[in-house]
């Protein structure tokens, strides 16, 4: 049988763990020959891309820091490279930006450091990722920004800088999907609610408490699992959602409806 992104090529950012890593393992066992970005887990994204080929498909990974613009210039750099060695061209057709910080922290205990850097990881990195990826995406191509169901709830969770760069991500799906519709690209904004990754460690995970808030809170009375969130960037990512631009999509269970 064929898979549904055979002969596509993506880009996921952050998918050395927690949602990226479900992203990357989905999209490739859809047939996508994927680019498995990491920061500094090196150790994790190749467990990635070994999980990826172990199942039939394909993968390698890049590195950069995503808050740093040459960092990331760097890593296209790396990425024209294999890809032109793989294929003879440096064009790829779907770019999940995923990588994202979010510190627990409300406006009293904000420090400039601290806004600086969710800013600096959430918003500058996604926007020059998107920058350098924008004239390498096919016509017809995917982009899938990873927002958070805490730019609608804003009451959900006292983390105002995460809440308001996620707001920014919105923003920016939306003014990208105006520009790039004329080639066919769209690009969307998905927003998960709380899943327990390494990001929601601290307050989330073994604790029965928080996981009851969380889940009494939702249409659907338990804990998401990152492969939801995989399988909702799937259906972005791919030619199902043609017609489906601009848009915010939330895949949280129906947190605070
Ligand atoms: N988990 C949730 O409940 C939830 C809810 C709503 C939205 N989201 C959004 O979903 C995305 C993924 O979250 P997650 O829960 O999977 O987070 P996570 O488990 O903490 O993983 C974060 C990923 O981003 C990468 N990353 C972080 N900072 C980076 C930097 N400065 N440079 C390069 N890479 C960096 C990490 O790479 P290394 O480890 O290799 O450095 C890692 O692969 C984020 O945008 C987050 O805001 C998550």
């Amino acid at each position: 049988m064929s898979k549904i992104l055979a002969g596509k090529i993506a880009l996921v950012t952050g998918a050395s763990r927690g949602l990226g890593r479900a992203i990357a393992e989905r999209l490739g066992r859809d047939g996508a020959l994927v680019a498995v970005h990491y920061g500094r887990a090196s150790a994790e994204a190749e467990s990635v891309v070994q999980t990826i080929k172990k199942a039939g498909g394909d993968a390698f990974a890049v590195q950069a820091e995503i808050g740093d613009v040459a960092s990331i210039q760097a890593m296209f750099q790396a990425l024209d490279k294999e890809l032109t060695d793989r294929t003879g061209e440096v064009r790829f057709d779907i770019l999940v930006n995923n990588a994202g910080i979010a510190p627990m922290v409300s406006l009293e205990e904000t420090d400039e450091a601290t806004f600086d850097r969710i800013f600096d990881v959430n918003v500058k990195g996604l926007f020059f990722v998107t920058q350098q990826a924008i004239g390498r995406l096919r016509d017809n191509g995917r982009i899938v920004n990873l927002s958070s169901g805490l730019s609608r709830a804003v009451g959900g969770m006292d983390i105002p800088a995460y809440s308001a760069t996620k707001g920014a991500v919105d923003v920016l799906t939306r003014q990208w999907a105006s520009k790039y519709g004329a080639r066919g690209i769209t690009v969307n904004s998905l927003a998960p609610g709380a899943i327990d990754t390494d990001m929601n460690a601290g307050w989330l995970r073994g604790n029965a408490e928080s996981e009851q808030m969380i889940s009494s809170s939702q249409a659907i009375k338990r804990i998401g699992k990152p492969t939801e969130i995989g399988d909702a960037v799937a259906f972005l990512a791919g030619p199902d959602s043609r017609w489906v631009t601009g848009q915010y999509i939330e895949a949280s269970g129906g947190w605070l409806l």
